[in-house]
């Protein structure tokens, strides 16, 4: 026999392949044996020729269980099951929602073995932020405005993953979210088009390397598309979202991650302007493979072809299998409705076979480009020292750094003196294990959690202090009215609010403990699970008693520093006004409560910014800085406020964030006053440290279309770079306006266009930077 069972290749197929003469006897041989396998990271063209070949042998039900995701196991109220039986028949392309390594073994053997075609199964979960070592969650990634920094986080998680036995991540999610009330807005990079489109191509090469190689993992970039926009917030409502702000502003980060080489996307669950996303043929062809020319293959959300028939789009699980692949959808997950129904669409001449071609070819490219044919199983002694290896430690502290914002510093409240004595720790979230490392944590999700060995604030600070008395009062664990399909998972039950008299016991305890000490930390926020999928609100207020604790503590007069861990934004208004010192951490990860300690103390100086514009209270929401001027701009006189209870200016802008250095922006300079459309100038500025301690400024550079054919958002990033600085240090840096900057897509025309007109561009520290230069730009 010429090919191994397992698709490997005999030594001298590795060494010399491939000689012609080996090329035609493959060719010759393709009916009845099984292709050759390759090598792991083939070329785009060997795997695309390895692919068709394949195709070639396989029968209709064999196309069609590739386009079939299994769930590897049961879910509480979902469904699944052991799919053994259709893996042995060629039935399954790929399985989700497994990590344990030896049942992915067991389910390949199955694949590898027992199949007809010997076609391996691509492994899939949402390793969305780490494996066992958890970066911090997405938001506070982007919070870093260092791309490299999440690049080598997702890096890092990949090949854990890969190790693992995980050979495909549904990540990144891309989806731009303006609305904080939005539960997922936690899982992507906030609300702004081009900081999205560079966080996403840094986790497109971070997982899947340079060329795919055997420690890489494929991306499924999510959620194609608009799903950031629901209505109200509430997660999976619909979205209606005009061509335009699709093209100009949610529809940036997947291009930009297409253009980067993502392997494959997820086709989102809501309906986008009353057509499914899943079934959605502007989406998933005319926009994903002819306006971009993408190669990939297109995966549906969880159960969503099945749904296309809850919303009311198809007339049954027929109808749904016809509708996705109609719109250009490759693959189904878990709802089996592929599976049971295509071969009766084509043998009702309904589908033909030529197109299901089309659809199962990118998924065998991708199987071959990433060496699953060489190499399909796990190997398990490698699993446990991979996962815990020392350097992901220290990676995760430091991205976990990086990615803090310091809100606010009266009276230089930080960095703290590492010669405390006593400290009071207060909040629920302080000592919480599960919460710092953040919801969509693989092994807390399906694994029961546990072998991560998170550092809480709590300890992070004990190990920064091992001198220092320090008291914790954690108070009530703040509960949800209504659970989402998380807790479901792990099992979470519903926690009664505390009673009057509890309350009033809590309140005492933080006044005498912060009465004893010489500097109060309050940590408090959301709990993991209020925010992700299946988790919106309608209010950002601190749920549970934590405000009254934390007004408590402030009472006392004790120096109070709140260390905020959530997901989203929370309403902070009275905290933005009396506590002197507040710390954005978000959900940090595994080894958050170090990180935490290596900023309070000044071991690091904060550098990250916002990626969201934070609001004072929910009523504002939807509110985003790249929003249009409107014929009464807020700033007039009569009309200086959209709203006469609150300032229609958020509480801290888009890309804000404190250091504890200071910094000058001064001498913004474009290298031409005027460029013809298409051309590019060159914008220039320089910042200085003015402060006493070295820190990391963040340039951020925004422009404005003064006319033209349609109105353009008063202000847009278009350029930022992350640079440290010593005390009395200048950088010049260079930023290019050219094209890609100046373009936008036109109502009118239906084309991108780049218009002659006058470009305001601002150069500084944040969205309200007021360093001004002009730009015109001529036909
Ligand atoms: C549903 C979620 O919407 C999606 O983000 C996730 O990747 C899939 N389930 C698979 O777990």
């Amino acid at each position: 026999m010429l090919f191994s069972p397992r698709g490997g290749t005999y030594w001298f197929m590795r060494n010399f392949w491939p000689p012609k003469s080996l090329v035609l006897l493959s060719c010759l041989l393709a009916f009845t044996i099984y292709v050759p396998a390759q090598s792991a990271g083939m070329s785009a063209d060997e795997a695309h020729r390895r692919a068709e070949a394949l195709l070639k042998q396989m029968n209709l039900d064999e196309k069609i269980g590739q386009m079939n995701q299994a769930a590897g196991m049961a879910i509480p109220g979902l469904g699944g099951g052991k799919p053994d039986d259709l893996i042995a028949k060629g039935g399954v392309g790929s399985v989700l929602w497994l990590i344990d390594v030896k049942e992915i073994n067991r389910l390949q053997h199955i694949a590898v073995e027992k199949s007809r075609l010997h076609v391996p199964i691509l492994f899939a979960f949402d390793v969305i932020h780490g494996y066992r070592t958890a970066f911090p969650v997405p938001l506070a990634m982007a919070s870093s405005w260092d791309p490299s920094v999440e690049k080598a986080a997702q890096r890092y998680a990949g090949q854990d993953a890969r190790a693992a036995g995980i050979l495909w991540t549904f990540t990144p999610m891309v989806d731009i979210a303006r609305d904080a009330r939005w539960g997922r807005i936690v899982e992507g990079a906030g609300e702004d088009p081009y900081l999205g489109a560079a966080m996403a191509r840094a986790q497109v090469r971070g997982f899947q390397g340079q060329n795919m190689g055997p420690d890489s993992v494929l991306v499924c970039v999510k959620h194609f598309a608009g799903y950031g926009a629901a209505e109200g917030g509430r997660d999976y409502d619909s979205s209606y979202v005009p061509e335009e702000l699709m093209e100009n502003v949610y529809l940036k980060p997947f291009h930009a991650a297409a253009e980067a080489g993502a392997g494959s996307f997820m086709s989102a669950y809501m309906d986008l302007n009353d057509v499914p996303a899943s079934g959605n043929h502007w989406l998933l062809t005319d926009v994903l493979r002819n306006q971009w020319g993408y190669k990939g293959f297109v995966v549906s959300d969880a159960f969503a072809v099945a749904s296309l028939q809850v919303h009311g789009f198809a007339k049954d699980p027929e109808d749904a299998a016809l509708k996705g692949v109609t719109a250009g959808l490759n693959m189904d997950m878990a709802s089996g409705t592929y599976v049971k129904n295509i071969a009766k669409l084509v043998s009702a001449g309904k589908i033909r076979e030529t197109q299901l071609d089309a659809m199962v070819l990118p998924i065998l490219e991708a199987k071959y480009k990433m060496g699953l044919f060489d190499h399909p199983y796990v190997d398990e002694s490698k699993v446990e020292i991979t996962l815990n290896r020392q350097e992901g430690r220290e990676l995760a502290r430091k991205v976990a750094s990086r990615s803090m914002v310091l809100l606010r510093n009266e009276n230089q409240t930080l960095p703290l003196k590492k010669d405390l004595k006593k400290v009071t720790v207060i909040g629920p979230l302080a000592d919480s294990a599960h919460d710092i490392e953040g919801g969509w944590t693989v092994e807390g999700l399906f694994g029961g959690g546990g072998k991560s060995h998170p550092v809480t604030v709590l300890a992070g600070l004990k190990a920064a202090l091992p001198g220092a008395q320090i008291s914790a009062v954690p108070g009530p664990i703040p509960g949800k009215v209504f659970l989402g399909m998380v807790d479901q998972f792990s099992g979470a039950k519903a926690v009664a609010p505390p009673t009057a008299e509890e309350t009033t016991e809590w309140i005492s305890k933080v006044k005498s403990a912060a009465a004893d000490a010489d500097v109060v930390i309050a940590v408090m926020g959301e709990m993991a699970s209020m925010s992700s999928e299946a988790a919106s609100r309608a209010s950002m207020k601190l749920p549970g008693i934590q405000q009254q604790m934390l007004e408590a503590a402030v009472a006392t007069g004790k120096p109070v520093v709140l260390v905020l861990e959530n997901g989203r934004p929370v309403d902070i208004s009275w905290a933005a006004e009396h506590v002197p010192a507040i710390l954005e951490i978000w959900f940090p990860g595994t080894e958050g409560g170090n990180a935490v300690a290596d900023v309070l103390f000044g071991d690091v100086n904060p550098g990250g910014k916002l990626p969201v514009s934070w609001a004072h209270t929910a009523g504002e929401e939807p509110l985003y800085y790249n929003h249009n001027l409107t014929h009464e701009p807020e700033d007039r006189p009569n009309f200086t406020s959209r709203y006469w209870d609150v300032a229609s200016k958020p509480l801290y802008p888009f890309g804000y964030g404190l250091s504890y250095t200071t910094f000058k922006f001064e001498n913004l300079k474009l290298s031409k006053a005027r460029v013809k459309a298409g051309d590019s100038a060159e914008v220039q500025v320089d910042v200085t440290n003015t402060g006493s301690v070295a820190g990391d400024a963040v340039a951020q550079v925004y422009i404005h279309q003064r006319w033209g054919s349609a109105s353009r958002p008063v202000r847009q990033l278009e350029g930022f770079k992350r640079v440290g600085l010593k005390p009395g240090e200048k950088q010049t840096l260079t930023f290019a306006l050219g094209k890609d900057e100046l373009q936008f897509w036109d109502p009118q025309t239906k084309k991108w266009v780049v218009e002659p007109s006058t470009f305001d561009v601002w150069a500084g520290e944040d969205s309200t930077a007021k360093l001004h230069a002009e730009l015109t730009v001529s036909d």
